[in-house]
């Protein structure tokens, strides 16, 4: 596999704004369940199969460590064949565990394999400091120890022994890093405050598939009960909820009965919940949602909170939404109080949002100008191309290479359904 996205930061992405959106958009499996799937996958002595998965760079890369553990790995479309009976504790080299947060599932990963890792601080989207105290506390209590090396953690353990972790918030990666690690633990671990997000129970699903002794993923206590070998199996990666999420955006802001199809409802609550507050029209099948443009939309207030509350990573792309209503929303992030890095580039295109602490006061409705803008990260890479799609003049987004690690096929997608988008190399 090539690492083409990730290495070339020359790629712009040029959107014509003002066209409808209709037909079908497909929703892929969800980057934040294949992130874990793929280190889980290490765990097991034979062949697993992982079905559904996104065609994303993040996935490109955690392939790459999977080969450097000397791991095989086979792709047919959107299924990756895994053999892991031959995996070594190998270095993973610097420049792709810093390539994404996703990296350090291998902490957790190799340590329950091998007692040992020793493994570069994680990369991902930058917005402020994203700590790892957790899992680093976590793995101590599970009876390793935590060395840092200049910019190397290396963790090592006689035998992990299973204990009772309360973790200080529910963190989506600790809870998975911990399950990981506590798979083959000697005895029972309970994690207590876990996250309880969809990929959490798609990660335990698998590895219970694979042989481990896991209950209660979902809510907020799950117990790990430590088994000595896991087997070959298969698992499918659920809908990717945030995937979905911006498309039904690009349909309330642009769509003509855009159908957004293989969606699990249930995981978007939440999101479906606000946007009936906000009055706007959508009709739920069963696996899909159709959506057309909005012509007024109700300013409402949101609070970023942990599943099954309001997610962070729709809260930056809700907020093109919320500069068509009729009048002032806020945005409160509760999460990364520093994900904000759409607003400085919305505010460019004709927006008028301000900041106060972690809280965007939104004033609509404004008319938005394409122009020159840049994604700061995933999400608000989602936004500006979300933005680009109601402007009348065109938009040309720098750092692609953000955007496609979280939106396969990105511009064939919104191309099929009719947006005018193309992604350039600028040599
Ligand atoms: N936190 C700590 N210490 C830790 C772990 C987390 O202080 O050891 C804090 C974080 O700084 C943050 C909060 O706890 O304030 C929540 O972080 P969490 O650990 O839940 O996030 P994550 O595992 O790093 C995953 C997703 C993110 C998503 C969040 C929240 C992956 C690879 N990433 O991150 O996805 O925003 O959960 O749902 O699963 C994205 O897809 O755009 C994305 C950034």
């Amino acid at each position: 596999m090539k690492l083409k996205d990730c290495d070339n930061d020359m790629q712009k992405m040029i959107i014509q704004g003002g066209n409808k959106l209709s037909g079908t958009i497909t929703i892929n499996g969800a980057k934040n369940s294949a992130v874990a799937l793929l280190p889980a996958a290490i765990l097991s002595g034979g062949k697993t199969v992982i079905t559904n998965v996104p065609d994303i760079t993040d996935v490109e890369v955690l392939s790459e460590i999977i080969k450097q553990l000397n791991g095989t790995i086979t792709k047919e479309k959107n299924r990756v064949i895994i053999d892991s009976s031959q995996i070594m504790n190998n270095p993973i080299s610097k420049d792709l565990s810093s390539k994404l947060r996703a990296s350090y599932y291998f902490m957790g990963a190799l340590l329950a394999k091998f007692n040992y890792v020793e493994i570069y601080y994680p990369g991902g989207c930058n917005f402020g400091a994203r700590q790892i105290d957790y899992h680093l506390k976590g793995f101590e209590a599970l009876g390793a120890k935590v060395n840092m090396e200049q910019e190397k953690f290396i963790i090592t353990a006689k035998e992990l022994k299973g204990a009772q972790i309360k973790l200080p918030f529910p963190s989506v990666g600790a809870t998975i890093n911990l399950m990981l690690a506590a798979t083959k633990a000697h005895g029972k671990t309970v994690i207590y405050n876990a996250a309880k997000e969809p990929e959490i129970k798609n990660v335990a699903d698998f590895l219970n598939k694979m042989g481990a002794n896991i209950t209660g993923a979902g809510s907020d206590t799950i117990e790990i009960l430590g088994v000595t070998e896991l087997h070959e199996a298969i698992i499918e990666v659920i809908p990717d909820r945030i995937e979905a999420g911006t498309y039904i955006i690009a349909g309330a802001l642009m769509g003509k009965n855009l159908t957004i199809k293989n969606v699990n409802i249930k995981h978007l609550k939440a999101f479906l919940n606000t946007l009936e507050q906000m009055e706007i029209p959508f009709s739920v099948g069963k696996n899909e949602i159709t959506i057309s443009e909005a012509k007024e939309i109700k300013p409402i207030d949101i609070e970023t909170k942990v599943y099954p509350g309001f997610p962070t990573d729709l809260a930056q792309p809700i907020c093109v939404l919320l500069l068509k209503a009729q009048g002032i929303s806020h945005v409160k992030e509760n999460i990364y109080h520093k994900r904000l890095g759409h607003v400085k580039y919305l505010n460019k295109m004709g927006a008028n949002i301000i900041i106060d602490d972690f809280t965007e006061k939104i004033i609509g409705p404004v008319e938005l100008h394409g122009t020159e803008v840049e994604a700061s990260d995933l999400r608000a890479g989602a936004t500006l191309f979300l933005a680009a799609l109601i402007s009348k003049e065109k938009t040309i987004i720098s750092n692609v290479e953000y955007i496609l690690r979280g939106y396969e096929k990105i511009v064939r997608k919104l191309s099929s359904v009719g947006a005018n988008i193309r992604i350039e190399t600028i040599k």
